[in-house]
């Protein structure tokens, strides 16, 4: 059962206030690609990887995977206009072989094997898909025009990270589907399969801001 890793680092990271995308952002002395592709190459749950990278950016991604001697990175995709295309064009060129599809933000450069080892087991006990979680500290609302129309009951709500994981094929079938409005692969594959969650992990904070590449770096 071969499992394949979508590492997407497409993002334009506007945010960050760089002139370059928030992959290659420096955490610490390295661009933030950096971290998590080390992580997956070194992870003995993950057989092969496909980098999706922002365009233009095809190349340094790649040259990127040699200097860190990534014998697992087997493809570079060119990133789409949204989070979801990018999985599409990063699944394209995962191989036949794959039982399993895991795909993990770039952004989120601390990834832990306990986080890969938790949503694999949930695969292997049956379920189509498996997405790390954390519960809410707020209460959230639901709010439009500048008024609260809803409040959400707080202990249904989690907050989904990444590395999610999915059954290859509920993911390529979920994927050739319509994208509108998914910033997540589960958000894809739940609506037709049984997608489980497993304990997240705080050191797998997205980075979006120059704050948050200070705190993540704190947790190496
Ligand atoms: O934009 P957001 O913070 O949701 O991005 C989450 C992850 O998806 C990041 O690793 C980013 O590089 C990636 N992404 C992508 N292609 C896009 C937008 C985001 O690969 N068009």
């Amino acid at each position: 059962m071969a499992v394949w890793a979508v590492l997407v680092a497409a993002g334009r990271g506007e945010r960050l206030g760089s002139n370059r995308p928030k992959a290659f952002a420096k955490l610490r002395d390295r661009p933030l690609l950096a971290e998590s592709l080390e992580r997956l190459e070194a992870s003995d749950w993950i057989d092969s990887i496909v980098i999706v990278a922002p365009p233009g950016w095809e190349e340094p991604s790649i040259l990127l995977a040699e200097e860190l001697a990534c014998t697992k990175v087997v493809a570079c995709a060119t990133g789409g206009e949204t989070r979801a295309e990018s999985v599409r064009a990063g699944v394209a060129e995962v191989g036949d072989d794959a039982a399993v599809i895991v795909v993990h933000d770039a952004a989120r450069p601390v990834l832990p094997d306990e986080v890969l080892e938790r949503v694999l087991t949930a695969l292997n006990e049956g379920w189509d898909g498996a997405v790390p979680v954390l519960p809410l500290a707020d209460t959230v609302k639901r709010v439009r025009d500048g008024r609260i129309v809803e409040t959400l009951p707080r202990e249904e709500l989690a907050a989904a990270q990444t590395p999610q994981a999915f059954l290859a094929s509920a993911l390529r079938e979920a994927l050739g589907g319509d994208l509108a409005g998914a910033t997540d692969c589960a958000s894809l594959v739940e609506t037709r399969g049984r997608v489980a969650t497993v304990p997240g992990d705080r050191t797998l904070l997205k980075v979006t801001d120059l704050s948050d590449l200070e705190l993540v770096a704190s947790f190496l």
